[in-house]
């Protein structure tokens, strides 16, 4: 039969990095140019199939703005798996998300599946942060890194897919 697993979700990252833009293209395959700051977090759902088995990712799209990080361990606790995101064109909203990734290995549950997005990838022309750089970081720290793009999306399905199954490997 086919199983379905519950796997809680939460963005992590820098105000503008994207991180509601990449759930938009996840759940509804939209984009659009003047997505609103998120105020507090932002719940979805969406299902995925990996084989013969069904992840249902219970996703916390957080807002990045610093009034609202106390909140944050709400929604990062008890999560399956998180996606920090950061902008390739802004080199602060990386050293944003490495802060969030250090907060996340010292509060978080040690067997989150953490995944390191690089979002704007369609902006090279404006790049910062060097793929390289982030992929050395991701490597050093346990997670697994893609640079993405919600306009384009380019993998953006494959950072959910990715997760979904070393969910079900887990
Ligand atoms: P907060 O909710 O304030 O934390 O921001 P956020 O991380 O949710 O960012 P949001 O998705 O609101 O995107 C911020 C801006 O960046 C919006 O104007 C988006 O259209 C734009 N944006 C998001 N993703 C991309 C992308 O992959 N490429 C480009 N070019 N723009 C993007
Ligand atoms: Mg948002």
């Amino acid at each position: 039969g086919n199983k379905i697993r519950n796997a809680k979700l939460v963005l992590l990252g820098d105000v503008g990095t994207g991180k509601s833009s990449l759930v938009l293209r996840f759940v509804k395959g939209q984009f659009v140019e003047f997505q609103e700051s998120t105020i507090g977090a932002a719940f979805f759902s969406q299902t995925l199939a990996v084989n013969d088995e069904t992840v249902k990712f219970e996703i916390w799209d957080t807002a990045g703005q610093e009034r609202y990080h106390s909140l944050a361990p709400m929604y990062y606790r008890g999560a399956a798996a998180a996606i920090v995101v950061y902008d390739i064109t802004n080199a602060a909203s990386f050293t944003r998300a490495k802060k969030w990734v250090q907060e996340l290995q010292a509060q978080g549950n040690p067997n989150t599946i953490m995944a390191l997005a690089g979002n704007k990838a369609d902006m090279i022309e404006a790049r910062q942060v060097p793929a390289e750089e982030a992929r050395t970081y991701a490597q050093e720290n346990g997670l697994f890194f893609m640079e993405t793009s919600a306009k384009t999306a380019i993998n953006v399905n494959d950072v959910f897919h990715e997760i979904a199954k070393r969910l079900l490997q887990g």
